[in-house]
């Protein structure tokens, strides 16, 4: 993803940085493989409790939520305060201003604040914001490009973390992948992403990074899903381009069981088609015929080579997956809840150590 700042430079308390020189974690595909690498290496090492670095001593940071969290919102602040800093909790329409986020428009609806004076004022503040804000599964063409979290990244003056916006999930999948590389170790795995049956439509971010992250890392990646249910179009080529740079393969089915042979990973999580973004009635109607089928169970993890299974979590039980399978020693996603801790504090640390933000003139 692309975003162009609204302003050629940026006043820092340090020194004068222009804004395409300042770094915002919005997707992986904006960073090169190696980067991604050393981040994981940087969570590891503290995970392992190794780097006591304090990058964020007597700094905060601005966490923005328009939508509900546990894992992402406690891990963000427990994060901050681990690196020494303070976090600023904003949850827009509720705690603060409802936001508007388009430009141009007659603000004379119920949005009270725009984002460009709402982040820039934030920036003198804190050294770096996170914002969730998750797709409405309204308008697929205008919600694909990711609107509010562009124009936060646009009229940002210190770097900006997605926490989930419409499309990406960028921190959930640096977890996954440190999580695969923990369980498995390095090198290529055979990676399956499933679609799951749940009783309603939701966002595409999750499986969009976590694929894409895959692809990325050089994974063998499976993806099975019922038709209508593909990813967007340009992700997809971009997954495609990734994983043949690579040298590893990728496969797309609509076979709910025959997916599973030979995978090492399972990563199951269900997703609205963008046919039906803005009608989820139709979504429901559709996804009604693949419920039991499209569900990790035993007789499915049979068929994988001892798979690790893996989901992001919240999870619906014995609806996404049984009881049998993530109650089982192949789950692993306590484990991969806890890197999202790792794998943040790594993400802040490389962002936010030098940009030290705040501070107009
Ligand atoms: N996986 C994840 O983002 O969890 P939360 O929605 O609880 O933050």
């Amino acid at each position: 993803m692309t975003s162009k700042n609204k302003f050629p430079f940026v006043t820092c308390h340090c020194s004068l940085v222009t804004a395409s020189e300042m770094k915002h974690f919005l997707t992986t595909s904006d960073w090169k493989r190696a980067e991604l690498e050393a981040l994981i290496v940087s969570a590891q090492a503290f995970k392992r409790d190794e780097d006591k670095s304090k990058p964020l001593a007597g700094r905060s940071v601005g966490l923005i939520f328009f939508n509900p969290s546990l894992r992402t919102r406690a891990s963000m602040q427990v994060g901050v305060y681990e690196l020494g800093g303070n976090t600023v909790v904003l949850e827009p329409g509720g705690t603060s201003w409802t936001l508007e986020h388009r430009d141009g428009v007659v603000m004379d609806g119920d949005k009270t604040e725009h984002v460009a004076e709402f982040v820039r004022v934030l920036g003198r503040y804190c050294a770096g914001l996170g914002v969730r804000t998750f797709a409405q599964l309204k308008d697929w063409e205008d919600e694909r490009r990711d609107p509010v979290l562009e124009a936060f990244a646009r009229y940002a003056e210190v770097p900006v973390i997605n926490l989930e916006s419409a499309m990406h999930h960028p921190c959930q999948a640096m977890a996954d992948m440190m999580t695969v590389r923990e369980k498995l170790g390095p090198g290529r795995k055979r990676v399956l992403l499933t679609w799951a049956w749940h009783p309603k439509p939701l966002p595409m971010a999750v499986p969009n990074s976590f694929a894409l992250a895959a692809a990325q890392m050089g994974h063998d990646l499976v993806i099975a899903h019922p038709p209508l249910y593909d990813l967007d179009d340009e992700l997809m080529r971009d997954i495609e381009t990734q994983t043949r740079e690579a040298g590893a393969s990728l496969s797309v089915t609509h076979d709910a069981d025959e997916a599973f042979d030979g995978a090492e990973v399972v990563y199951a999580k269900s997703w609205g088609s963008k046919s039906f973004y803005g009608a989820p009635e139709k979504d429901t109607e559709t996804r009604a015929s693949f419920r039991g089928k499209w569900i990790v169970d035993a007789q499915k993890m049979r068929r994988t080579k001892q798979a690790i299974f893996m989901h992001c979590l919240p999870v619906r039980r014995n609806v996404i997956v049984t009881d049998e399978v993530i109650d089982s020693p192949q789950s692993v996603v306590i484990d991969e809840a806890e890197n999202r801790l790792h794998v943040q504090k790594a993400i802040m640390q490389r962002l936010m150590q030098d940009a030290k933000g705040g501070g107009g003139t």
